[in-house]
């Protein structure tokens, strides 16, 4: 696997301190799912790094990057209206910097857009640009023009990215990036490129970091982490790269996302059930229950092998809870295939779901396929699939009234003077107690729950 290793741009810092009075200030927003917060924390280490601080606030900033997102047509509409926003922030500060990286940027047909019709945007880079960040602003401020890079991502791995994390107890670690099984609905591996793993040694010297930090939550990443280790050095597969963190000491909890479910094994699901740090929680997307929807997805099973899995992780592991990704009225979706994910849903009893209407992405297969429902037809499905969802998930939630459970505190809590902490399991309780405890482990007795909320008092530990 080709691996690129960060180093430091002392030209680029250089170009940097020449351009500003005072050091300069950049605002970073990324949109989208967990890798690309965990990109956008190494944006953000990247600017540290060539002298820029961060600020939250884009009015005070001297450059706007948004980290974007291409998984769904709104996600991008967003994007483009926020950066539309940024306009009268530019007429204030010509000076001002706008530039837009991440999933969005890998596709010509946005980079055309950008280039025609949003003259002040300033910079314009793909996935895997984190690392060039500093040779492109440094072209951008030195010659003056605008740099809109379109190039194909390199299918390789970046290592020792400098990084400021959002939280220091909780953290991302990417296992591995890009993804090979070109779900038809995807455009995921058209704009994140083909699987690359990262080598275990690389891994474990950033999990010891981070636990060594006092961090202890830890979420591995990667867009399908059963295929992890193809084309490593080491050929360690994700059980094996799982048991090899495991061994680590210290009070932590590992979980992992996003698992596809044909790669998912009887062996990974043992894997779980014998570390205590591993988190008793599956996100297991299945997408639709219908076997003809699946076959036209090209997701590789059938919803009969899906329950099979879920059955035998129950059987596995005590307390499991399982959460899922589905798409409503993927084209050609019938009632009938609808029908069979709301079967498969109630039958599975999730704790989580995370439900999308079908959005057409150019470039992929489904986007040639017919799809004649309307979009009325499909949010009247997914408001039934929500609805069966929550008959059916929040009694087994309140269910859980009584038991006393470890948390780690994570924020505050939504009522004055209440904290969330987050069990094992995933799920979420919200219960009184001091701000100091955020970031600490705490003991809480459930006692109720609100919807999907649980509610519990602090115990002694
Ligand atoms: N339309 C709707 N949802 C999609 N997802 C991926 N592509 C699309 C699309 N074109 C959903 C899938 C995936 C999640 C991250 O996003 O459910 O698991
Ligand atoms: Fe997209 Fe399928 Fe890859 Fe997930 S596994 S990123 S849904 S192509």
């Amino acid at each position: 696997m080709p691996t690129f290793t960060y180093t430091h741009n002392a030209a680029a810092a250089a170009a940097v301190a020449a351009a500003y009075d005072t050091p300069p200030l950049a605002y970073v927003r990324s949109y989208g799912c967990q890798q690309n917060v965990n990109d956008g924390e190494k944006l953000r280490g990247v600017l540290l790094d060539i002298g820029f601080g961060i600020t939250d606030a884009p009015e005070r900033a001297d450059l706007i990057l948004f980290n974007t997102c291409a998984v769904r047509e709104h996600a991008e509409q967003r994007v483009f209206g926020n950066v539309g926003a940024l306009k009268k922030l530019k007429e204030a500060n010509p000076r001002l910097i706008i530039g837009l990286c991440g999933c969005m940027a890998q596709q010509p047909q946005v980079v055309e857009k950008l280039k025609k019709s949003y003259p002040y945007v300033d910079l314009v880079f793909g996935v895997d640009g984190i690392d060039r960040l500093p040779a492109l602003l440094q072209k951008r401020l030195e010659k003056g023009r605008r740099v809109l890079e379109t190039s194909p991502e390199r299918g390789a791995v970046v290592e020792d990215l400098p990084i400021r994390r959002d939280s220091d107890f909780r953290a991302w670690l990417p296992v591995m990036y890009g993804c090979d099984n070109f779900c038809t609905y995807c455009i995921v591996p058209y704009v994140r490129g083909r699987e690359r793993s990262r080598e275990p040694e690389a891994i474990l010297a950033e999990f010891r970091a981070l636990l060594a930090a006092g961090c202890k939550e830890i979420t591995l990443l990667g867009q399908n982490v059963n295929s992890y280790g193809k084309g490593t050095a080491a050929g360690l597969d994700f059980a094996g790269l799982l048991d090899l963190l495991c061994q680590e000491p210290g009070d932590y909890r590992l979980r992992f996302m996003t698992s596809h479910p044909k790669d998912a094994s009887h062996r990974l699901i043992d894997t779980i059930a014998r570390h205590p740090q591993l988190c008793r929680h599956l996100h297991l997307p299945v997408q639709s229950g219908s076997d003809r929807v699946l076959a036209a997805m090209n997701r590789h099973y059938t919803a009969a092998q899906y329950l099979e899995l879920i059955d035998y992780a129950r059987k596995t592991i005590p307390g499991v809870t399982f959460s899922s990704d589905i798409i409503v009225g993927f084209p050609g979706e019938t009632e009938e295939d609808f029908e069979k994910t709301l079967e498969l849903v109630k039958a599975v009893g999730y704790t989580q779901l995370f439900t999308f209407i079908y959005s057409k992405r150019t470039g992929t297969k489904a986007a040639a396929l017919p799809d004649p429902a309307t979009h009325a037809d499909k949010a009247a499905r997914m408001a039934r699939l929500l609805k069966i969802q929550e008959e059916r998930a929040f009694p087994a939630i309140a269910a859980l009234t009584g038991r006393s459970e470890r948390v780690l505190v994570e924020s505050a809590g939504r009522m004055a003077g209440t904290l969330n902490g987050r069990l094992d399991n995933d799920l979420v309780v919200e219960f009184p107690g001091p701000q100091s405890l955020i970031g600490r482990w705490a003991r809480v007795r459930l006692t109720g729950a609100r919807a999907a909320l649980l509610t519990g008092e602090l115990e002694t530990e």
